[in-house]
């Protein structure tokens, strides 16, 4: 296949691109910067230097790719803003889905998230309704999600992957990185909210599994959904730092998401473990003393 990969030098787009390769794929991919587009072209890949903002020049070149489909893995997290990155997924997606149109490019695979569900007591599977209504700042995120998920299916073919949060290289949770900062600085609870976390490396390659998926929204999570009162003593271990003092309050959107219907109806399973094992390794030799 052809992949047009918008988001290519991000945490998960620059582990993708090798993969893509590694699976048979030509891959044209997009970069804002004259660094990204260097970094792509050492991977091997076709780049091309484009703002998805801008539409027009999104249009052109995506025509001028002609894929067979786009992999869209485009967030704007690196300041931390979530206007910003709901921004990015609302016009982003409007604008990668308009040039498809335009093109006639059948099919997307997009980069959703897995805690925008309802509220509810247990892990959220793909059936349950989006936490429309909630208030700000969750709102901005639902709606961000909202806006990229029915933009994208407007297309024939539509995978949309409800990712976990991710840990592993190049992300918040790696050494040094912004959730060590928040608990150094006492910013971060050992409360009941339960996340359902995905290794950055399992997120790339549902990607690529998902090129040959049917449409439709699916989770793709690890097999531990915990607690941040389970979770966080963990890290804290592994880094070295005290961990807070565990409570169970719990906001009742923040519930976790089941991974059945990828590991049933696809066959995708995580094979990067969980982040039990990823936060442990943190510490090294530290880790489990
Ligand atoms: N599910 C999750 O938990 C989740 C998901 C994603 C990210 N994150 C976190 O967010 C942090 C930052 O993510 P990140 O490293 O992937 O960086 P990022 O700044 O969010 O950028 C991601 C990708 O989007 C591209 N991009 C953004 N705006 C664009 C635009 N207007 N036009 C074209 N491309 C655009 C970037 O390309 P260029 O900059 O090369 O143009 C980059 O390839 C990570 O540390 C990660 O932990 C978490």
């Amino acid at each position: 296949m052809h992949v047009f990969l918008a988001g290519a030098t991000g945490a998960v787009g620059r582990q993708l691109v090798p993969l893509l390769h590694r699976a048979g794929h030509r891959v044209t991919a997009a970069s804002r910067s004259e660094g990204g587009v260097a970094w792509l072209r050492e991977q091997g890949a076709d780049a091309v230097r484009l703002d998805v903002l801008d539409r027009g020049a999104t249009a052109e070149a995506v025509a001028a790719a002609a894929p067979d489909a786009i992999v869209h893995q485009l967030t704007a997290l690196a300041d931390g803003s979530l206007a910003e990155n709901a921004r990015i997924r609302r016009e982003g997606t409007r604008s990668l889905v308009d040039a498809a149109r335009r093109a006639g490019v059948p099919r997307i695979v997009a980069q959703s998230i897995c805690w925008a569900y309802g509220p509810g007591d247990e892990p959220a599977d793909e059936t349950e309704a989006l936490d429309t209504g909630a208030p700000e700042p969750r709102a901005t995120t639902v709606d961000g999600v909202l806006a990229l998920e029915l933009a994208a299916a407007e297309l024939p073919e539509a995978v949309v992957l409800r990712y976990g949060m991710l840990h592993g290289p190049g992300t918040w949770y790696e050494p040094g990185g912004l959730i060590e900062q928040r608990l150094r600085r006492g910013e971060l609870a050992a409360d009941g909210a339960v996340t359902s976390f995905l290794h950055v490396t399992d997120a790339a390659r549902a990607a690529v599994a998902a090129l040959y998926w049917p449409s439709g929204a699916v989770n793709i999570v690890d097999d531990e959904p915990a607690p941040a009162r389970k979770w966080v003593p963990v890290l804290a271990r592994a880094l070295g730092v005290a961990a807070p003092e565990p409570s169970s309050d719990r906001p009742r959107w923040a519930r976790g998401a089941d991974g059945g219907l990828a590991r049933t109806a696809y066959g995708w399973r995580p094979v990067e473990g969980s982040w039990r094992t990823s936060f442990e390794r943190l510490g090294g030799p530290r880790a489990g003393s």
